[in-house]
């Protein structure tokens, strides 16, 4: 077990390092090409041993056939020239053996059993005396024989001299070839450097820039190959460069916000303090209160914008009926509207089910309804409809109040927001919320003129299917 565990550190680097994996890519190649070159060297050594005995075999052969002489008697001899057999001593100890016989069989010199190869003057492996030996034979006419017959002359030799001549020849081809990979080697972990050269600058240059100013990097500091790469993350941080921006102008914002209806608390808090008359310090603690519940409402608002920013929460896939979340929305508001001087109504067809997230939605409701009762003045109407048409859902909520005029529609689901003149109390969030909502869960938002005055809006999100 122990083991394995330097083997799998060694796997995981190798994994993951370019350089690493580039050059055991480059390593297997080259070693599977000196195999292969090892593998053809050693059968080309073999043949040229061969070649080589061969032509030694032959020569010997010649040279014993032709001191193969008849005398006068018709007897066939012959004095085996010492040359013929010295030819093989190469210092490896090799035996030779020859045997000369007549066409028709007899015996001239030698050994009789030497085994006969099945071709004439061609070299071929065979074994005699337990040993291996390379032998040839040659068919030589012979001047005077009866018969006009020619003799047989066969040589053998044993291995050694050709082993070591393969051995020699391999080793040669063996370092040659070394040397090339070493050489092939070098030559790649050289030009491995050079081509991740630009990689590791824009590693570098990635890893020195400062966090809070991101510069995009020059995307013809590394090869085409990368240039995209490059691009795509001169790209994101330029998303991020954005989002980081907008995030700072959303905390100061919302500072600014916090800050005047904060000061209006402490200031009426002193005021109160300081009121001796019963009834004129209650007036004061009234204001108190509702100031304070102004406050609490925008950092309510707050949190939900934050909520509905996509990324903030798990994203939820529940499925929300929505002509019963406007009906809760209602009821909440009903004594609002009652108050307010308003009525409040709800048309809503069953099964409209969407799926999302069900507070996000609900929230949604609520600042539509919120705006619709606080900007119509009584005695007005505020009719919320639900209905489901060709797969999506409708929430419709149609007031009888001013409405927004057509230059203000686009600026209106901006954050902090407000139309100028608006003399209700707000924070510019609540459009801004319904925006984030409805465009997470899929859907869309427009703003219209009612018929005889008055806002419709018209929130459409994709139906559920199941
Ligand atoms: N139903 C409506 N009728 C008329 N004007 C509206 C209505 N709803 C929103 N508005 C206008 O759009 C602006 C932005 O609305 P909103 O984002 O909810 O912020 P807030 O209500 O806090 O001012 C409001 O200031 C108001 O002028
Ligand atoms: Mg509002």
């Amino acid at each position: 077990m122990s083991a394995l565990k330097p083997l799998k550190a060694l796997w995981s680097g190798l994994r993951h390092s370019l350089r690493a994996q580039l050059l055991a890519w480059v390593t297997a190649t080259l070693v599977c090409v000196l195999c292969l070159n090892l593998y053809f060297s050693t059968s080309r050594a073999r043949e040229a041993a061969n070649i080589v005995t061969d032509n030694m075999l032959l020569g010997s052969a010649r040279m014993i056939a032709e001191a193969v002489r008849v005398d006068d008697g018709g007897n066939v001899e012959v004095d085996i020239p010492p040359a013929a057999l010295e030819m093989f001593d190469t210092g490896q100890g090799d035996n030779v053996y020859y045997r000369v016989i007549t066409a028709w069989g007899t015996l001239i010199s030698g050994y009789p059993d030497l085994p006969s190869p099945s071709r004439e003057q061609e070299g071929q492996g065979l074994s005699f005396h337990d040993h291996n030996v390379r032998a040839l034979m040659l068919n030589h006419p012979l001047v005077g024989l009866e018969n006009d017959g020619g003799i047989n002359v066969t040589v053998a030799v044993t291995n050694n001299g050709a082993r070591a001549m393969r051995h020699r020849l391999l080793l040669a081809d063996f370092e040659s070839q070394l040397i090339l990979v070493v050489m092939a080697g070098i030559v790649t972990v050289v030009g491995l450097r050079a081509g991740l050269a630009p990689v590791m600058k824009l590693r570098g240059a990635v890893l020195a820039s400062r966090r809070e100013r991101l510069e995009p990097f020059d995307p013809d500091m590394v090869q085409t190959e990368i240039k995209p790469l490059v691009l795509a993350l001169n790209d994101y941080m330029q998303r991020i460069e954005r989002q980081m921006a907008s995030q700072r102008r959303f905390v100061s914002n919302a500072a600014h916000q916090l800050r005047t209806p904060l000061t209006l608390l402490a200031t009426q808090a002193s005021f109160a303090a300081r009121e001796t008359d019963a009834e004129r310090r209650t007036e004061a603690l009234q204001a108190l209160t509702r100031s304070t519940r102004q406050l609490s409402r925008l950092a309510e608002q707050l949190l939900t914008l934050t909520r509905a920013e996509p990324g903030s929460r798990a994203p939820r896939a529940e499925h929300i009926d929505m002509a019963a979340t406007a009906r809760k929305v209602l009821e909440a508001h009903a004594e609002d509207a009652l108050r307010r001087g308003i009525d409040l109504g709800l048309e809503a067809d069953t099964g409209a089910v969407v799926v999302g997230d069900g507070t996000m939605l609900r929230e949604m409701v609520v600042n539509l309804v919120d705006n619709a009762l606080r900007y119509t003045p009584a005695p007005g109407e505020v009719t919320v409809s639900v209905a489901t048409v060709y797969g999506q859902v409708t929430v419709t909520v149609r007031d009888t109040g001013p409405g927004i005029p057509e230059s203000e529609r686009d600026h209106v689901f901006e954050r902090f927001y407000r139309v100028i003149g608006t003399q209700q109390e707000g924070s510019g969030l609540g459009l801004a919320i319904v925006r984030e909502v409805v465009v997470g869960a899929g859907g869309s938002v427009t703003l219209e003129d009612a018929e005889g005055g008055g806002l419709v809006v018209t929130v459409t999100l994709p139906a559920a299917t199941d």
